[in-house]
């Protein structure tokens, strides 16, 4: 097809068993708007809100044009919009996108340049690609949310990362390692306990346990900060137990049953939500912090600050190798990232 791209797609919303729920389409190749990049895609990575959007609807909802997933990627810049003035033809870049737009999965792909950042020079574009989604929103929960000063002024205090080994969890500790906090983090396996020291947790008790009593057992019976990275309605009333008095609470994922917040008053407790989609879905005014916060992130990746989190590579990208990334995400038990790489000629 003259300027078409291959693309993974999907139709209906269904089970990642059926061979129909994600399936390889051939498409346009989209034209950039003003402040859109034109990017080459080199290598995807695959995040839970893939699968929540996959399962979001019943199995005879129809889309009439292939709706394409995907909000991770490291690509090449192959052409902009008249008012780009970040990038040019050529730069490689990394980041997450928009979520009321197209995702990644394509051969070719829009992003607004205010959201992107150009990749760390000493990664590859599979280890790049592991990195913005799960990083945007640790940055943004822990400095934007919680408050935590990134110049090291909370030094020495505590933070609980429930949900440690995971995309979000590996790269929250060590975000939170270089704020100087001293990081607690969970898992429930000696293999995702073991990765979590890896990432840099000084502490790692189990989630599937007693909280309070292992933090008990730590000599450290309350945290300044909790970043939630699992079932916020499963680890409520443990939050509520385990936070400092004047500590804060950011949770990532919708409650589907109603939370007490009367239990954080007494502590005068502040409670935030992060959703790191917020500043591209709303164009807020200062959505070039997403830009900003991939620069910082791809510093310190490059000044040995940040290792990677990417643990498994599948190549081509393609629809069958999208299903198994899917499915194993739908398991629970990620450690890092899954990163795709490469389209077959
Ligand atoms: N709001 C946002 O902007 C935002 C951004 C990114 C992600 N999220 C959401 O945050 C969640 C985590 O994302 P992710 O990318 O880190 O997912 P992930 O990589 O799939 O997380 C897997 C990890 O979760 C741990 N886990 C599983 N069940 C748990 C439980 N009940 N309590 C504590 N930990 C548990 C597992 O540890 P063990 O195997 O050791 O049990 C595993 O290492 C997802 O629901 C995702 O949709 C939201």
């Amino acid at each position: 097809m003259v300027n078409g791209m291959k693309a993974v797609g999907l139709t209906r919303y269904l089970p990642v068993t059926d061979p129909q729920s994600l399936q390889d389409v051939d498409l346009l190749r989209p034209e950039p708007g003003e402040r859109d990049l034109l990017v080459r895609v080199e290598a995807i990575s695959v995040n839970p809100v893939d699968t929540k959007i996959r399962r979001s609807k019943g199995p005879d909802d129809h889309e009439a044009f292939p709706r394409v997933l995907g909000w991770d990627a490291a690509g090449l810049v192959e052409a902009v919009g008249s008012k780009v003035t970040f990038f040019q033809p050529g730069n490689e870049v990394y980041y997450a996108g928009s979520i009321i737009r197209p995702g990644s999965n394509s051969e070719y792909h829009l992003v607004d340049e205010r959201i992107v950042g150009k990749k760390p020079r000493s990664f590859d574009m599979a280890h790049a690609a592991a990195l913005p989604l799960t990083a945007i929103t640790a940055y943004e929960a822990l400095f934007d949310r919680m408050g935590i000063s990134i110049e090291g002024e909370s030094a020495g205090k505590t933070i609980l990362i429930i949900g440690g080994a995971g995309g979000v969890g590996s790269i929250a500790i060590q975000i939170a390692k270089i704020a100087t906090l001293r990081v607690i983090a969970t898992a429930s396996r000696p293999e995702s306990q073991g990765w979590c020291r890896k990432m840099g947790a000084d502490e790692v008790i189990d989630h599937t346990k007693s909280i309070p009593d292992q933090l008990q057992r730590l000599n450290c019976s309350m945290v300044d900060y909790i970043l939630n990275n699992a079932s916020t309605e499963q680890h409520w009333a443990q939050m509520c137990k385990v936070i400092r008095p004047l500590g804060r609470i950011c949770c990532l994922v919708d409650t589907t049953e109603a939370v007490d917040l009367n239990a954080l008053k007494k502590k005068s407790v502040n409670f935030a939500w992060e959703f790191m989609f917020t500043r591209p879905m709303y164009q807020t005014e200062d959505m070039m912090e997403q830009h900003k916060l991939l620069t910082q992130v791809a510093c310190w990746v490059d000044a040995g600050m940040i290792q990677s989190t990417l643990t498994e590579t599948l190549s081509p990208i393609n629809a069958a190798h999208l299903r198994t990334a899917h499915a194993k995400l739908e398991a629970g038990h990620m450690i890092g990232k899954l990163v795709l790489t490469g389209w077959s000629s």
